[in-house]
């Protein structure tokens, strides 16, 4: 098998595996497609739910101090005036006067066109924010946006949530969702695109515990990068952001940096918001300390991941191409199949039987793949290159003693275990 010979061979090979077994398909291909907008496909969605499924267990549902939100993806306009977002949220735009192509500016060294090397017109302000209207009439009154950021909501509902949750500080609040962002330059793959998905916490603290409470959070996003999701340490880089660069709402900001094939750049951030938006959000009304009988305004501290650029560092981490085949080297706990079942023959009835029978047991508990095509080695390949820890196989054996081979994707050594046995066998494996 020829291996990539560059980064950017490396790159389209991923694409293209994404694209060939449903992991992510070019969004509205049919009509020629959309630029920079991507479909989860079959598999990709099962690695999507299990990355964001993992985040929500570990970060709301195994610790006390955190509480979940699902808000609404437009909001009142109010809301982004508050937040700053109408006025700050923007990138510098350069333009060339030749080919009047758009860049970020920060991205472009010199002032000559990346394109046509012609010259750039002095750089302006470009607001991100996605517009939209509701109701029949398009006019300024009913122009609202697409959030930029999941987190507004978990300041806007703060005080319902304190209400109905008597939460004190220390606590969080987290979300999964969509943002939108009217990027100037999109690309790499999912890297950046207009619509993503964003997993925020937005951890509320008083002020004296911002750098300890910072501090904390650093080190669980790390744990999260190489526990959870498995990537290598030494892909992973953090990026203190200088002052000159932070977003409006920041005094402090660490970006998470990984080795994507196509260079080094932020996968997620870590930001110390101050007491900035609930300050503007709650002018009137600032938050009751029951303990020590004080009003003030919770400082936040706000890891933030970004749901896509997970994805793309979990397959560019877990992509290997060996001698023969192509691995999906993925953490068990991610992969889309944790299981396959085949039987050895297809045109022999009771192999087929007995194997349905066995997948039929282990699809109570967990995704299996069904494969009865071709030989059993394209099927081990198959099963590889979309990252299926295991695989097992059904033969004659099986109808004489019970037993199944079962191949493991790394080593791939097998062994002969009892179908009793399977799900002991599986459990502990997967665990
Ligand atoms: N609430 C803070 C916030 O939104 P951000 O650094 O602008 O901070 C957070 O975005 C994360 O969202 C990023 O670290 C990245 O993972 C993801 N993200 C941002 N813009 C994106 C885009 N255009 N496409 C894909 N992911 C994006």
């Amino acid at each position: 098998m020829a291996k990539a010979e560059n980064n950017t061979e490396l790159m389209e090979k991923i694409v293209s595996l994404c694209k060939r077994r449903g992991f992510i398909f070019p969004g509205s291909e049919i009509y020629g497609g959309l630029a920079n907008s991507f479909d989860y496909g079959p598999l990709g969605v099962e690695l999507k739910n299990n990355i964001k499924n993992i985040w929500w267990k570990r970060f709301v549902h195994q610790r006390d101090d955190m509480v979940g939100l699902d808000a609404a993806l437009i909001m009142n306009t109010k809301v982004w005036e508050s937040s700053g977002h109408l006025k700050n949220f923007s990138d510098p735009l350069v333009e060339c006067k030749k080919c009047h192509h758009r860049f970020r500016a920060d991205k472009v060294e010199g002032k000559k066109c990346p394109d046509c090397k012609g010259e750039l017109m002095e750089a302006k302000q470009f607001n991100l924010m996605l517009k939209t209207f509701l109701g029949p009439v398009e006019d300024a009154e009913n122009a609202v946006y697409f959030r930029p950021e999941t987190a507004q909501a978990m300041f806007v509902d703060f005080k319902n949530v304190l209400d109905t949750t008597s939460r004190k500080l220390p606590f969080g609040i987290a979300q999964i969702g969509k943002a939108f962002r009217n990027e100037i330059t999109p690309g790499n793959f999912i890297f950046r695109t207009r619509e993503f998905e964003q997993m925020e916490i937005e951890y509320f603290i008083k002020e004296q515990n911002w750098e300890e409470t910072f501090e904390m959070w650093r080190k669980e996003m790390q744990s999260w990068m190489t526990d959870e999701l498995g990537l290598d340490k030494k892909h992973i880089h953090e990026l203190n952001v200088p002052d000159d660069e932070l977003a409006h709402y920041s005094k402090k900001t660490i970006d998470f940096e990984y080795d994507y094939p196509f260079g080094k750049d932020e996968i997620y951030g870590l930001a110390y918001r101050t007491d900035f938006d609930l300050k503007n959000h709650f002018k009137e009304e600032p938050y009751q300390d029951a303990e020590a009988g004080e009003k003030l305004y919770p400082h936040v501290v706000e890891p933030t991941f970004g749901v896509d650029r997970s994805v793309l560092a979990v397959l560019c981490d877990a992509y290997v191409e060996e001698e023969e085949r192509v691995v999906l080297k993925l953490k068990p706990s991610l992969a889309p199949y944790k299981v396959a079942v085949f039987p050895l023959l297809k045109n022999k009835p009771e192999l087929v039987e007995k194997a349905k029978e066995v997948y039929k047991m282990l699809k109570k508990n967990f995704v299996v793949a069904w494969d009865e095509r071709g030989n059993i080695g394209k099927r081990y390949y198959s099963q590889d290159e979309i990252g299926t820890p295991f695989c097992i196989t059904i033969d004659f054996d099986t109808l004489e003693k019970d037993e199944v081979t079962i191949r493991d994707r790394d080593t791939m050594k097998q062994e002969r275990v009892k179908v009793g046995d399977l799900l002991s066998f599986l459990n502990a494996k997967l665990a």
